[in-house]
């Protein structure tokens, strides 16, 4: 699992665990920034933890690499992004083709990027939510596993919603792996299907 912030989807898969029908089990979590709380959550859980840092490489190719490599070491079915706040590089995903999703706070494709839900809110839609996808080169652009929606309110500024569609989000994720775990994720052209 990749992670770059406090790891509340992380938490939510760790949780999961504790059900013996779900099929999946979290065998490392890399970051980014040695100071992600996901770090912590997984030491706690007795999950490996491993940070590569860009700072400690020539270029994002040398960085993408290295942690191509780190993830290796894990030998993982599928690597699940979640807050993570970098993009995946060529040999990355070359090496983890197919088996690399990610969640994003938005109904994809709209507000794809960093700021989805500031964004969704800007623009004043009345429905947004989190998009379970595959990841490919481009920025929230891969094959959409599964979406749920999330009403905006009135009185929704970008932490109220966040915190709202991030419920949803956790949930949604579980979900995902599980039946990933379970069965197994066919993708035909931009269309998947899992179990
Ligand atoms: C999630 O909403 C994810 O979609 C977004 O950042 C949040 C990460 O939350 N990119 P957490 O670190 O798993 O709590």
């Amino acid at each position: 699992m990749l992670v770059s912030g406090g790891g509340s989807n992380l938490a939510a898969l760790l949780a999961a665990r504790s059900d013996p029908a779900f099929g999946a089990r979290v065998v490392g979590v890399l970051s980014d920034d040695p100071g992600a709380g996901g770090l912590d959550l997984a030491r706690a859980a007795g999950v490996a933890t491993v940070v590569v840092r860009p700072a400690d490489f020539a270029d994002r190719a040398a960085w993408d690499v290295a942690l191509a490599a780190a993830v290796g070491v894990f030998s993982p079915t599928l690597v699940v992004s979640a807050g993570f706040m970098r993009i995946l590089g060529a040999s990355f995903l070359a090496r983890f083709a197919g088996r690399v999703i990610n969640t994003h706070p938005a109904l994809l494709p709209a507000f794809p990027g960093a700021h989805g839900v500031r964004d969704a809110l800007a623009y004043g839609v009345r429905v947004t939510g989190c998009t379970v996808h595959l990841v490919d080169e481009g920025v929230d652009t891969g094959p959409i596993i599964a979406q749920r929606a999330v009403e905006v309110l009135a009185a929704d500024d970008e932490a109220s919603l966040h915190e709202r569609i991030k419920t949803v989000e956790r949930a949604l994720l579980v979900d995902v792996v599980g039946r990933v775990a379970r069965g197994a994720l066919t993708v035909e052209g931009r269309h998947v299907r899992l179990g």
